[in-house]
């Protein structure tokens, strides 16, 4: 008796576990052999395991255009085909969980993210240049000033400069304070950076699994709170993305012209808690995207001289209004443009676009139907780095992009780094503004070197999840560069 009861219950794991391992083949979907291994279980509990490069070695086994996986016990279907992710992520209808911070006040119920989407509409972030301006110039300071203390050779990890440059635009537009991180080091917002570099959550590998709360939302929810009154109290307008949600706060259109809060009714859309949920959000996603595009943007360029030539001829030929940068100028830098987009292409801050299915849904013209409750993952970096969307994938080429409908080197629609279809990034025409300023003013400013032996040793990837970024930083030397520009900001 006492020795059946370990058979049975061996028996019944046993029984439950090939079930789960069996899904996908009994649904008939191609799928990769299953299992758990010890090196895996061992990884898993060291909490090493790559969940990004997995996926990514997943895709690159067999050439169907689904295949079905398992992360632990959950049965994931990988969608190898772009033009496939399109058409199911964009005419699916309510199959698939979609990008919406849902949202329900009384019996209304709002797609938040729409309604907030406005906010970043290119009129807005005109106005908003000038903070962005003063945070770049903050960069530049603090720059020189380490430059000069330290008698001309300046060496510095610019991965964690622009972690700081990236905070501040945050603390400047989200938060609405005139914090500068590089000398306020005890700030709330310091401590956060330096905090979130080393959090790594073994299941935050897409946006939607980032943790809802840190150890930081209440302290956070507190800078909200006392902006948010003293604005409301004192009807005071400060240009920025805060504004923005304080207008929304009140019933007040988000786009238009008017910064003014019109507080016509008492019954308020959001609550303050709802506002810092939101501005928190924002600084998770903004946060780490922005500056690791940056530093790797200058970490690709820098081991390549004539594209930094080529970038800082553009920024001489910007067109100025009074020697003063103006927002409009930005559209010019067309071979910047490109730079960025081959730096999200080849380093897209996000791996992996995640979807659950709410509603069973079947492939249009197949046999294949996708249960409810399933998770759906497009695997961007695996995408962006196939050989048969983008020719030599490890190639950093912005020019891949200058005629990318007739061209060889890339199948335009294969870029998918800011999201698919109506679920794109919202934030990416702040994200290209807030990049272009750091990367104009510092080559304006200096004379950056990677050594190229530490260039060639540099280790890059998505850990902690879901980020990518450098292991080690990028240590960069710096020297000041006369400016012969036509514009002073
Ligand atoms: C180079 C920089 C950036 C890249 C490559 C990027 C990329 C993306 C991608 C791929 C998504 C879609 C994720 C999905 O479908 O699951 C996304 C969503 C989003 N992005 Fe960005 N992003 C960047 C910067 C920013 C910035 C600066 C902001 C805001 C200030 C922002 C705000 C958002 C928001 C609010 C969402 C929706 C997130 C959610 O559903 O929780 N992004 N981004």
């Amino acid at each position: 008796m006492w020795l059946l009861l370990p058979i049975l219950l061996y028996s019944v794991i046993f029984l439950a576990v090939r079930h789960i391992y069996s899904h996908w083949r009994r649904k008939g979907f191609p799928s990769e052999r299953a299992g758990i291994s010890w090196s895996f279980l061992h990884q898993a509990y060291r909490r090493e395991f790559r969940h990004v490069d997995a996926i990514c070695e997943a895709y690159q086994t067999g050439r169907e255009r689904l295949l079905g996986i398992y992360c632990f016990f959950r049965p994931v279907l990988i969608v190898r085909n772009v033009a496939l992710a399109q058409t199911m992520l964009q005419q699916s209808n309510g199959h698939f969980s979609d990008l919406k911070w849902d949202y329900v006040k009384g019996y209304r119920r709002f797609n938040l993210l729409e309604k907030l989407s406005p906010i970043f509409a290119t009129k807005r972030l005109a106005e908003m240049f000038g903070h962005v301006q003063r945070v770049g110039d903050h960069l530049i300071s603090h720059l020189l000033d380490l430059e000069q203390a330290q008698g001309g050779a300046l060496e510095v990890d610019l991965q964690q400069m622009l972690r700081v440059y990236a905070i501040n635009i945050i603390g400047s537009l989200i938060y609405g304070l005139d914090v500068n991180n590089f000398e306020q080091k005890d700030h709330i917002l310091s401590s956060y950076v330096s905090r979130s570099a080393g959090n790594a959550s073994s299941q935050s590998f897409t946006l939607s699994r980032l943790p809802q709360k840190s150890s930081f939302t209440y302290r956070l929810r507190d800078l909200i709170k006392q902006a948010v009154e003293h604005r409301e109290e004192h009807g005071l307008i400060r240009k920025d993305i805060l504004q923005l949600l304080i207008r929304f706060r009140n019933g007040n259109d988000v786009g238009g012209e008017k910064w003014q809060v019109d507080m016509k009714n008492e019954d308020k859309l959001l609550s303050i808690k709802r506002v810092a949920k939101v501005a928190e959000d924002l600084l998770k996603v903004s946060l780490d995207s922005v500056s690791s595009n940056i530093t790797l943007t200058l970490f690709e360029i820098l081991q390549e001289p004539l594209i930094v030539e080529k970038l800082q001829a553009e920024i001489k030929e910007l067109a100025t209004e009074n020697n003063v940068l103006k927002f409009e100028a930005l559209e010019g830098l067309k071979y910047m443009d490109m730079c960025l987009k081959e730096t999200v292409r080849k380093y897209p801050p996000l791996p992996i676009i995640e979807r659950i299915c709410r509603k069973s849904y079947t492939l249009p013209n197949t046999k294949f139907t996708i249960d409810e409750g399933i998770t759906l993952m497009v695997p961007l970096l695996a995408i962006h780095r196939d050989e048969k969307y983008f020719s030599e994938p490890l190639k950093y080429k912005p020019l891949r992009f200058l005629h990318a409908e007739k061209s060889d080197e890339c199948q335009s629609n294969a870029f998918i780094g800011f999201g698919i279809g109506g679920a794109q990034c919202v934030g990416q025409n702040f994200a290209r503004m807030v990049i272009k300023v750091a990367l104009i003013k510092l080559l304006q400013n200096f004379h950056l070197e990677l050594d190229a032996a530490r260039a060639e040793n540099i280790e890059i990837s998505h850990q902690p999840a879901p980020f990518i970024r450098t292991k080690d930083g990028l240590k960069v030397r710096l020297k000041r560069r006369e400016i012969k520009s036509k514009f002073y900001n």
